[in-house]
């Protein structure tokens, strides 16, 4: 997992773990380009191996994407998550990893994608905002979607109560859609992930 800050999605993924509910998948390796990241001490506690890459350990954004893609590669990597992972990754990264890299970002995208999505629904003034798991692309929050819950927006929400409870949405969401990716049975077809089993 690719992270930078608290770490709570690593923590419900590390969780989904440990209760079997992420058959065939497994945590081996948490990085995070910010040694301060809250979520590395999580992962250290439950024996995760963890790496801070700093990107002033390279000097470009390609050579950061090559490093970390070479870094995960050399220990075997074969999925990658990302969870509030502050850096946009380029083509190559992209490319190192194909259809096997998943975000969540806090909204109904393509609704409010960047930065202070919830912030960004509130100024809005949407009814209904969300949490969305999708395939990361090198564009911003536009890859194809795996899954998408909605959360109401209320009359008295500021950014705190809407972020708490797309949140609490998103420890939920995440874990299903790994589980659902690694249990394959899916192929992308343009923009659009298509289930083979799907009965809905
Ligand atoms: C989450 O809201 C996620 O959707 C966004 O960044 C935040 C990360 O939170 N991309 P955490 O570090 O998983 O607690």
């Amino acid at each position: 997992m690719l992270i930078s800050g608290r770490g709570s999605n690593l923590a419900a993924i590390m969780r989904a773990a440990s209760e079997g509910r992420l058959p065939g998948g497994r945590l081996d390796l948490v990085v995070s380009n910010r040694a301060e990241a809250g979520g590395l001490a999580l992962a250290r506690e439950a024996g995760i191996e963890t790496l801070v890459l700093s990107q002033r350990a390279a000097p470009s954004r390609e050579a950061y994407d090559s490093l970390l893609a070479e870094t995960l590669r050399a220990r075997g990597i074969g999925f990658v998550c990302l969870a509030g992972f502050m850096r946009l990754l380029g083509p190559a990264f992209c490319a190192a990893f194909p259809d096997a890299i998943l975000n969540i970002h806090p909204s109904l995208l393509p609704a409010f994608p960047g930065l202070d999505a919830q912030r960004q629904a509130l100024e809005h003034g949407v009814g209904v905002s969300g949490a969305t798991v999708h395939f990361v692309t090198p564009e911003l929050d536009a890859g194809p979607i795996v899954m998408q819950r909605a959360v109401e927006v209320r009359d008295h929400d500021d950014v705190a109560s809407l972020s708490a409870r797309i949140l609490a949405v998103e420890h939920e969401i995440y874990p299903a859609a790994i589980a659902r990716v690694l249990a394959g049975g899916w192929r992308i077809d343009g923009r659009r992930v298509r289930w083979e089993s799907r009965a809905d």
